[in-house]
């Protein structure tokens, strides 16, 4: 297999020549943001979305954006072009650059910017069909969930549960209330209206939010943002969760409770079936310059 090619800093190399210096602040802090854009052959998947949440990740810890949108979209052409792959997802990270350790904002400093492609493995038909366990821990992360950080210690320790205990993802709770999964959003269907915590400071608004709210208002779903319960999680008729690498499945078990009838519902099937026709219905195109 030959090896992949990524972006580092205005070069393309492959991967093992690829480095960063240890003074990186990615490295030293976490200071820096990511994104991950799924591509459906050589596709992006609502690109200007995530190169949106991109800017704004940057905006809110003071980075410079290095690139316009057009430039990004010509780099990830560059990357994508460089790597020959089918369904993909390309994973953007920009940290603060590298200076001398001190906590502060270092005066003058350039972003590291790298730009990678890989597989994208989208989950087994099975665990479609049949649905997924989860289990659930109290979310102890930052406030600042809203941030695509690299920071992402809180998520792995999530994750890390999720995998010791042999299921597929962590929902999280904060303070009795539902906040997110993992590496996912969650959405809870009762009565065939769905419900999702609130896009503010304790979720990513995964880009796939926003497609569940055209997904539903296409089909006259009603979907409602608002606090919810730890029991009405438990007593949901559907679990969902959704991610740019999982694009959405159905939960059927949390903390071994059986979720409604214990078998993918009818939401779901509606949501699922709608997201493969928004893929593609998809218009986005990399660019051909
Ligand atoms: N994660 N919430 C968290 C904490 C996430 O990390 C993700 C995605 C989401 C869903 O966002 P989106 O619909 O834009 O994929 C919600 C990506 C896939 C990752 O970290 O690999």
């Amino acid at each position: 297999m030959t090896e992949p090619v990524v972006y580092l800093n205005g070069d393309m190399l492959p991967l093992s020549e690829a480095r960063i210096p240890v003074l990186d602040r990615g490295f030293i802090f976490g200071d820096g943001i990511y994104e991950v854009i799924p591509l459906y052959d050589a596709r992006p998947f609502r690109a200007q979305q995530h190169l949106a949440r991109l800017q704004r990740s940057l905006a809110s810890i003071g980075i410079p954006d290095p690139f316009s949108a057009t430039e990004w979209l010509a780099l990830i052409t560059r990357v994508v072009t460089a790597n020959a792959l089918g369904d993909q997802m390309v994973y953007i990270q920009v940290t603060r650059g590298v200076a001398k350790r001190a906590h502060a904002f270092p005066k003058e400093v350039t972003p590291t910017v790298l730009i990678m492609t890989n597989p994208l493995v989208l989950p087994a038909a099975a665990l479609r069909e049949k649905g997924v366990a989860c289990v659930t821990m109290e979310d102890r992360r930052w406030l600042n969930c809203q941030i695509k950080s690299v920071s992402l210690l809180g998520n792995v320790l999530a994750a890390q549960h999720a995998a010791v205990n042999g299921v597929t993802e962590t929902i999280q709770f904060r303070d009795g209330f539902l906040t997110e999964a993992s590496s996912s959003n969650v959405w809870v269907v009762k009565g065939g209206r769905v419900s999702a915590p609130p896009k503010d400071n304790l979720i990513l608004e995964g880009i796939r939010y926003g497609l569940m709210e055209e997904l539903c208002a296409a089909m006259d779903i009603s979907l409602e943002a608002r606090r919810i319960t730890r029991d009405e999680v438990f007593g949901a008729d559907e679990l969902i969760i959704s991610s740019a690498t999982k694009e959405i499945l159905p939960v059927v078990t949390l903390d071994g409770s059986t979720i409604g009838t214990g078998q993918p519902g009818p939401v779901f099937a509606k949501l699922y079936a709608g997201y493969q026709a928004a893929k593609l219905a998809s218009s986005d195109e990399l660019t051909t310059s």
